[in-house]
């Protein structure tokens, strides 16, 4: 936990623009040819499962969830997860997940899927996909695509081609 005093409050369209500033900073223009991002683009991420940390005043991290679908079964998509540098390594990224996926369980969500490190991820509840489950629409090295269950079994028999849930844009 962070010695700071941080609070994890819902995302709202007034941090649009920080949120971009600081995924910029991270990731750089290449994130546009990331797959996840791909899938982004196509569809909103949900604004009362997606979380900012702030410092007093100050958004020092974001992270966004996105409805998709694995086949016929409802999903969300974690990322991008952000942490200004200078207030990393306190528990913040922590925070951030433990909330969405805390929200997603008590909104009805039971799967959450992204692709990142797992050494980070197992932390809280990620495991990799088993390779040739899932398909993303484009390149995704299958070591990072990763899974948490909100409900136990909730992964079980699900298979298929992932893909934006256009109707809760
Ligand atoms: C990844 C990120 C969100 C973590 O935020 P954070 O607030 O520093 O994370 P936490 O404080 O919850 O966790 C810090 C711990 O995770 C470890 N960690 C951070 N990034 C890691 C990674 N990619 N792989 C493995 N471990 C990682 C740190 O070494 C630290 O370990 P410790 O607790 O043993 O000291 C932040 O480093 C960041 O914004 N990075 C750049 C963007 C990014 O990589 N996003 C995730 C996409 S995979």
């Amino acid at each position: 936990m962070s010695e700071l005093a941080v609070t994890i409050l819902p995302e709202t369209t007034a941090d649009d623009a920080a949120i971009e500033r600081l995924t910029e900073r991270t990731f750089g223009p290449g994130r546009y040819s990331r797959t996840a991002y791909r899938i982004r683009e196509s569809v909103r991420h949900r604004l009362d499962l997606s979380f900012v940390a702030r410092v007093g005043t100050l958004m020092v991290g974001s992270v966004r969830l996105t409805p998709i679908r694995i086949g016929e079964t409802p999903a969300l998509l974690l990322g991008p997860l952000t942490v200004e540098p200078p207030f990393r390594d306190r528990g913040i990224g922590r925070l951030l997940i433990e909330r969405s996926l805390a929200d997603a369980k008590a909104a009805g969500h039971r799967l959450v899927l992204l692709v990142g490190d797992e050494p980070y991820y197992r932390r809280t509840g990620f495991k990799p996909v088993p390779k040739g489950r899932l398909r993303m629409p484009g390149p995704v090295d299958p070591a990072r695509l990763l899974v948490a269950e909100l409900e136990p079994g909730a992964f079980e028999g699900v298979a298929g081609a992932i893909e934006p849930e256009r109707q809760s844009a």
